[in-house]
C-alpha cells in the first residue's frame, strides 16, 4: 500500500508546474536559486513533455530530465514527476491518426493543442503505457521523487469521443454491465419512438441526432466515457505501483462544477492515492471565494475528509476567460489559505515561470514576466514565508457542521433536453444553497446520497432529480434517527436510467418528505410567485413551482399567488426522532435563507450571528492540534470572538477572547492544548 502523503515533504506543499524545457538551461540556476528564496518545496515537472522524453517512437532522451531533476534534488526541492499521456508528440499521430478523438458531430479533432485523446485507442494506451513505464524504472527510485502526476485534468478538454473504436469499447461495457441486449433495451426504454434493438451491435454512441436523443443512452455513454478514462489512469497507476513502489499516484482534479463537468470524483477518489485539484477563480460576478470554499470542500469530500493537495491555481489573473482581471493585493494569500483551511496541505500553482511562447503566455505565475521586482513575486515569497509557519497543520482534518447531497451522474441526467423547465438547473441550485451555508458561517461536506450522513445534524438535497430507491431509503433512515433534511424541488424523479419512478412525484422521496407531487408547474421567464406564512411573513420563488399534496407533511408557507395560489410551497414532515423540509419552487436567496435558518434550528446548529458577511472562519482540528483559520475577504478590518486562547502562527501573537484581523488578512490561531 503506497503512501498517501507527497514522499519526505516535511513541510506544507509549495511550489508549480515547472516547465524548464522552454527555457534555456542557463535559466535553470536562476530558478532554483529563486525557488530557494521562496521557499519552494516541490515541483510538477515533466506533464507535457512527451515529444521531448521520446522524439521518435522508442528513441527516449532523458539527459535533460536527469539534469534538471539532479539539480533540483541538489537543492532541497522535491518533485511531483508527470506521465505526459496528456500531449502525444506528433509522430504518435502520423503513425495512429485513428488516436484523435472525434466530436459528438463527427468532427476529428487535429494535433497542435493538448488532450487530443480518444480513450478507447488500443495505440494511445500501448503508447503511453511505454513512455510510463520508461519514467517509472527511470526515475521510482529517485531520491527526490515525491509523487506521481498521471495525466492532466482527465475530462477536459474533450470529455468524450464518438469515433468507431468507442463505439466497440461502449458495446463491450454495455455487454459487462447489462449482459443481454434485452437489458439494455429495458434500462434504455428503447419501446419508445421504436428505437429496439436486436443486438448489442446495432448500438452506437449518442452521435449528433435530428432531434432529441435517448436519454438514458446518453447517461450511459456519459458513465462510459467517465469509466474510459478512469481505465486509463487505473493502467498507469498500476504500473507505476509495480515499477515505483512507494510513491504516492494521483491525477489532478477539477472538481469545480464551473470547470469539469463530465468525470464523477467519487469513483475517481477511490482510485488515486492522494486526492489533488486543481482551480481558478472563475470571474463571472458570482463571488469567486464563495465558489472557491465550495470546490475546496468537495475536493476534501471525495477525499473522505482526508488532507488533499491542490495542486494549482494561479497567482494572479488566468488567460482563458474573456476578461481576466489581476488578482487584488492578498488575495492569492486569502486563496491558498482558504484551500489550507478545507483541508489541502499546501499551495501550488500554474506555473512557476511565466511562458514567453505559447498559448498560456499570458497567464500568471509565480516568477511573472516583470521578474522578481514585482507585487506578484513579493506576495509568493510572503505566501512561502506564511506556509512555512503553518507546517504542524499538516494532517488535521476540516471539521465540517452540515452536508450537502452532490452527484455527478444525477446532474448529467437533469441537463439532458426536454425537462418540464430549462431554466432549472442543478449546479445553479447547489451554488446557491452553498452560497447560503456559507454566509451562515457553515463549513460544508459533501456527501454521495447513499453515504452514512449519521454524523450530520443537518443536510440539505439542492438538486438530486436522479435517486435510486436505495437512497430514499437512506434519506429516511437519516430523518428517522433524528436528522434534519431539506429537499429542493425536482429531487427524486427517476432511477438510475432516467426511468421516472413508478407513482406520484417524488418517487424516491415520497415517504421522507411525506408528500406527493401531482403535477410541475414551471414559470415563464422572469415570473414570480409570493409565498406566505401564517404570520404574514412573505417569500419569493422563481422558475419553478408544483402542485404539492401533503400526505402527512404539514404546510409551513403557501403559494399566495399563481397557479399553485393556496396550495403548499414549503412543508415540513415530522418522521421518527427528525425533520425532512421541502421547497417546491426556487428561492430567491433571501428567502432561502429564511427556511435554512429555521431548519438549521430545528437541527440545533446555533446562529453564528456575531460573525460579519465575508469573515470565513474554518476549523481544522486532529492530533497537531486545533486550528482556527479566520479570512477577512472584506475591506474593514474585524474582530472576532474567539473561545479558548491561543497563539496566531503568522504573526506569532497571542490570542485570547478575541482576535483582529485587518482588512484583506488572515489569521490563524493554534490554541493551547
Ligand atoms: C489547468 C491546466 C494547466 C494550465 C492551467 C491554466 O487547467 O492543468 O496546465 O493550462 O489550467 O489555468
Amino acid at each position: 500500500m503506497p503512501d498517501t502523503a507527497p514522499r519526505g515533504l516535511e513541510r506544507l506543499a509549495f511550489g508549480g508546474d515547472y516547465n524548464p524545457e522552454q527555457w534555456p538551461e542557463s535559466v535553470w540556476q536562476d530558478d532554483v536559486r529563486l525557488m530557494r528564496e521562496a521557499g519552494v518545496n516541490l515541483v510538477s515537472i515533466g506533464i507535457f513533455s512527451w515529444a521531448m522524453l521520446e522524439p521518435a517512437q522508442g528513441r527516449y532522451d532523458f539527459g535533460w530530465l536527469d539534469r534538471i531533476i539532479d539539480l533540483l534534488h541538489e537543492n532541497g526541492i522535491r518533485v511531483d514527476l508527470g506521465t505526459p499521456t496528456v500531449a502525444p508528440p506528433a509522430w504518435f499521430y502520423r503513425a495512429h491518426p485513428e488516436a484523435l478523438p472525434v466530436s459528438q458531430e463527427g468532427v476529428r479533432y487535429a494535433f497542435g493543442s493538448r488532450g487530443a485523446i480518444c480513450h478507447s485507442s488500443t495505440a494511445y494506451r500501448e503508447a503511453a503505457a511505454a513512455i510510463t513505464e520508461q519514467l517509472a524504472l527511470r526515475y521510482g527510485a529517485h531520491p527526490a521523487l515525491a509523487l506521481w502526476h498521471v495525466h492532466n485534468e482527465y475530462g477536459v478538454p474533450v470529455n468524450a469521443c464518438y469515433c468507431d473504436s468507442c463505439a466497440a469499447h461502449f458495446r463491450r461495457w454495455l455487454a459487462t454491465a447489462y449482459g443481454t441486449v434485452d437489458a439494455v433495451n429495458e434500462a434504455w426504454g428503447t419501446a419508445f419512438w421504436g428505437q429496439r434493438y436486436g443486438s448489442l451491435d446495432e448500438i452506437e454512441p449518442p452521435r449528433a441526432t435530428p432531434t432529441v436523443c435517448n436519454p438514458a443512452q446518453r447517461l450511459d455513454y456519459a458513465r462510459f466515457a467517465d469509466a474510459t478514462m478512469r481505465e486509463n489512469f487505473v493502467a498507469e497507476r498500476d504500473l507505476l505501483h509495480r515499477l515505483a513502489p512507494g510513491t504516492p499516484v494521483t491525477t489532478n482534479f477539477m472538481t469545480a462544477l464551473s470547470q469539469c463537468d463530465s468525470v464523477d470524483y467519487w469513483a475517481w477518489a477511490r482510485e488515486v492515492d492522494l486526492v489533488t485539484n486543481d482551480h481558478y477563480l472563475i470571474t463571472d460576478g458570482r463571488r469567486t471565494h464563495v465558489n472557491l470554499a465550495m470546490a475546496a470542500d468537495l475536493t476534501r469530500s471525495v477525499a473522505a475528509g482526508e488532507p488533499w493537495l491542490l495542486l494549482e491555481h494561479s497567482t494572479s489573473g488566468v488567460n482563458w476567460q474573456p476578461r481576466n482581471p489581476a488578482k487584488a493585493p492578498g488575495q492569492m494569500a486569502r486563496n491558498s489559505l482558504a484551500h489550507v483551511a478545507r483541508g489541502s496541505e499546501g499551495a501550488m500553482f500554474f506555473q512557476w515561470r511565466q511562458s514567453r511562447r505559447g498559448a498560456e503566455k499570458f497567464h500568471s505565475a509565480m516568477v511573472p514576466h516583470a521578474g522578481t521586482d514585482s507585487r506578484v513575486w513579493r506576495e509568493v515569497v510572503r505566501l512561502g514565508a506564511d506556509l512555512d509557519g503553518l507546517a504542524t497543520v499538516r494532517g488535521t482534518r476540516t471539521v465540517a457542521d452540515a452536508a450537502m447531497l452532490w452527484d455527478w451522474q444525477s446532474w448529467w441526467a437533469q441537463r439532458l433536453e426536454w425537462r418540464p423547465s430549462e431554466d432549472h438547473d442543478a449546479r445553479e441550485r447547489a451554488d446557491t444553497f452553498y452560497e447560503a451555508l456559507y454566509d451562515r458561517h457553515l463549513t460544508i461536506d459533501f456527501a454521495h446520497p447513499d453515504a452514512d450522513l449519521s454524523a450530520y445534524p443537518l443536510v440539505v438535497v439542492p438538486a438530486l432529480y436522479l435517486a435510486t430507491e436505495a437512497t430514499g431509503r437512506n434519506l429516511r433512515a437519516y430523518v428517522e434517527n433524528g436528522g434534519t433534511l431539506v429537499v429542493s424541488y425536482f429531487s427524486g424523479i427517476v432511477d438510475a436510467n432516467d426511468a421516472v419512478h413508478p407513482g406520484a412525484h417524488p418517487g424516491a422521496l415520497r415517504d421522507v418528505l411525506g408528500l406527493t407531487v401531482e403535477e410541475f408547474s414551471p414559470l415563464g421567464t422572469g415570473e414570480r410567485v409570493r409565498i406566505t406564512a401564517a404570520d404574514g411573513a412573505e417569500l419569493t420563488g422563481d422558475v419553478w413551482t408544483e402542485f404539492v399534496v401533503p400526505q402527512g407533511a404539514e404546510t409551513v408557507w403557501t403559494y399566495a399567488d399563481g397557479l399553485t395560489a393556496d396550495r403548499p410551497a414549503v412543508t415540513r414532515h415530522r418522521l421518527g426522532e427528525g425533520t425532512a423540509w421541502y421547497i417546491s419552487t426556487r428561492l430567491d436567496a433571501p428567502s432561502l435563507d429564511t427556511i435554512l435558518g429555521v431548519a438549521a434550528a430545528d437541527a440545533g446548529i446555533a446562529p453564528r450571528a456575531e460573525l460579519p458577511c465575508d469573515i470565513e472562519v474554518v476549523r481544522r482540528a486532529g492530533e497537531n492540534g486545533s486550528y482556527l483559520f479566520v479570512i477577512n475577504h472584506t475591506g474593514t478590518d474585524t474582530e472576532v470572538p474567539l473561545t479558548g486562547d491561543g497563539t496566531e502562527l503568522l504573526t506569532g501573537e497571542r490570542a485570547a477572547g478575541g482576535l483582529a484581523v485587518p482588512a484583506g488578512a488572515v489569521r490563524v490561531v493554534r490554541f493551547d492544548d
